[in-house]
């Protein structure tokens, strides 16, 4: 899974790293890896829930089912009303974690403001969480115990790996350790792994001198949701610079790395479509894989 190599060696302006064709990888060995799953008679499975009658939730499962089909994947649903209560939900969640012909369980973000959907992330069966955020996912994450990776860090190291940048003994930095994004991902690209198994520093508001970090970085990962916080003069000339930190002004998106960057680094994700698509494209490569485990 690789392209033309990358050194980290000239100055700007960078070189794009979009997101799409890692992507379409990852999704060509899930879909191969499906289509060996059916040989022997197991249909991986990737079951939605949806709370609510927000377009836009329901547009995203739409877009995950035909996603799921075209790969060869059952995706069964449920759609629960906006009234649902907290037990509804958690009994939908039980169900489909009771069902062995299921494999991996969404249950679509957000759900309605009287339901608290980290308390329902919690219910979900571990090996089913396709999102790798379940505390025990996050567990095998830091022990090195295989189990669903947390999609956001994952697409980045197929990221990286895809555009064949050396990430091994490299100086890796991520501005930001929350829970979804900084933290995890440092433990993954610290992993002892060809494609990870980097020197990983995280910098966050408990480091004001954060840029004396980031200008040395190989490596700098945006990781606050603080819209334009990297600039070029954190960058250093000709390194690689991964935006997956963003915030949302209505549907206006605002990243975290300033467009300027790209005049500094030698390699930078585009504005728009560089981590995003890989995290989608984990979702599925989590779900293949827990039926691969599954069915060991
Ligand atoms: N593109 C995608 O698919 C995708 C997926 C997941 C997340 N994201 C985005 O990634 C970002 C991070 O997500 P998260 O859930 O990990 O967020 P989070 O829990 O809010 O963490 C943000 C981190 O950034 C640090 N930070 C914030 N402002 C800072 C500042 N001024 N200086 C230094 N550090 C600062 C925070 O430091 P403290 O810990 O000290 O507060 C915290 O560690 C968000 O923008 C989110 O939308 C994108």
């Amino acid at each position: 899974m690789t392209s033309a190599s990358t050194e980290i060696t000239t100055s700007g302006p960078a070189r794009l790293l979009p997101g799409a064709p890692v992507a379409e990888a990852v999704l060509a060995e899930t879909s191969a890896a499906a289509a060996r799953l059916a040989s022997r008679g197991i249909i991986p499975s990737l079951a939605t829930i949806l709370v609510g009658d927000d377009d836009a939730s329901a547009r995203y499962v739409g877009i995950k089912q035909r996603q799921a089909t075209a790969l060869g994947f059952a995706s069964p649903h449920e759609h629960l009303p906006a009234t649902a209560t907290q037990d509804d939900l958690h009994r939908a969640i039980a169900r489909f974690n009771a069902d062995p012909a299921v494999h991996g369980l969404l249950v679509q973000y957000p759900v309605p403001a009287h339901l608290d959907y980290d308390a329902a992330l919690q219910t979900i069966d571990p090996d089913k969480d396709v999102d790798g955020m379940h505390p025990l996912n996050m567990g095998r994450l830091a022990v090195g115990v295989p189990g669903p990776l947390p999609c956001t860090p994952a697409g980045i190291e197929a990221l990286l790996a895809y555009y064949d940048i050396p990430v091994a003994g490299r100086e890796v930095v991520i501005l930001g350790r929350g829970a979804t994004l900084g933290r995890p991902l440092a433990m993954l690209l610290s992993q002892k792994r060809p494609t990870a198994n980097a020197a990983v520093t995280v910098v966050h508001t408990g480091v004001p001198d954060w840029p004396r970090y980031t200008r040395r970085a190989d490596i700098l990962v945006a990781a606050a949701g603080v819209p334009g916080i990297v600039r070029p003069e954190h960058v250093k000339p000709g390194s690689v610079v991964i935006g997956a930190g963003v915030r949302y002004d209505g549907r206006r998106l605002l990243p975290d790395v300033d467009e300027a960057c790209a005049e500094v680094a030698g390699a930078i994700t585009p504005r728009v479509g560089g981590v995003g698509p890989t995290t989608v494209a984990m979702l599925f490569r989590n779900a293949v894989r827990a039926a691969e485990r599954a069915n060991q």
